[in-house]
């Protein structure tokens, strides 16, 4: 396995453009964890399977009806031959992932899936709520993005062209669900460089990021 870089966070907190931009500075892959959650969640939509049905739901998590590809743009959901990878990134299908992200079984049926992507390069920038103290314990560099829920629900808001006030009570709803539920909650690692972006602009974050990147590679490697 190479180096692990995660970068966790709630809802919208720009993980997915940060860990972007990293894994083009550093040249290897990332991967939004998140992604297979939101896959899980449509395939059982699809396969008419309740988002409750915690035993049908970890078999659907291993079945080879959908996977997810890493590309340097995008984490990409494909279902039945077909790229989901739109339809995973509406808010709705965000809202199904956080439930079934609830269950244990679900988890632990989607974590070597996770852990596999560590083993396609040299290293790695992993994104979602547990990579740093789950998924990826050992990463060698660890980030905890957060922002007020207020520019959040902006930022979600101007890309999906959504009511910026309906996804502050969603988000904070969905947050809620994703730091309360007793496995592998939403939480800042021990170790993390923790990062409140409300204040800065992009560029700003990436900077102070790949500095803290750089400093924690050249220890380890
Ligand atoms: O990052 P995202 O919005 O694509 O994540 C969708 C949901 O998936 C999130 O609300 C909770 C779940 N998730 C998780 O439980 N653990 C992760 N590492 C990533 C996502």
């Amino acid at each position: 396995m190479g180096y692990v870089i995660t970068v966790d966070g709630p809802a919208a907190s720009g993980k997915s453009s940060l860990s972007r931009e990293l894994s083009k500075k550093l040249n290897i892959p990332w991967v939004s964890t998140g992604a297979f959650y939101r896959g899980l969640a449509f395939a059982a939509i699809q396969r008419k399977i309740a988002l409750t049905d915690k035993v049908a739901l970890s078999e659907l998590a291993l079945s080879s009806i959908w996977k997810v590809e890493m590309t340097p743009e995008k984490t990409q959901v494909w279902f039945d031959g077909q790229d989901v990878t739109e339809k995973i990134a509406q808010e709705e299908v965000g809202n199904f992932a956080s439930q079934v992200s609830h269950y244990p079984e679900v988890r632990s049926s989607l974590l070597d899936l996770q852990r596999n992507c560590a083993f396609k390069a040299e290293g790695l920038v992993a994104e979602g709520r547990d990579c740093g103290t789950v998924v990826f314990p050992q990463a060698e560099a660890k980030i905890y993005l957060t922002a007020s829920s207020e520019n959040r629900a902006q930022r979600r808001a101007q890309e999906l062209g959504l009511d910026e006030k309906k996804l502050v009570v969603q988000q904070q709803k969905r947050d809620h669900q994703d730091s309360t539920r007793k496995t592998a909650p939403m939480q800042a690692p021990k170790d993390a460089l923790v990062l409140d972006t409300t204040e800065l602009n992009f560029n700003e974050v990436v900077t102070q990021v790949h500095k803290f990147v750089q400093q924690k590679i050249h220890k380890a490697i």
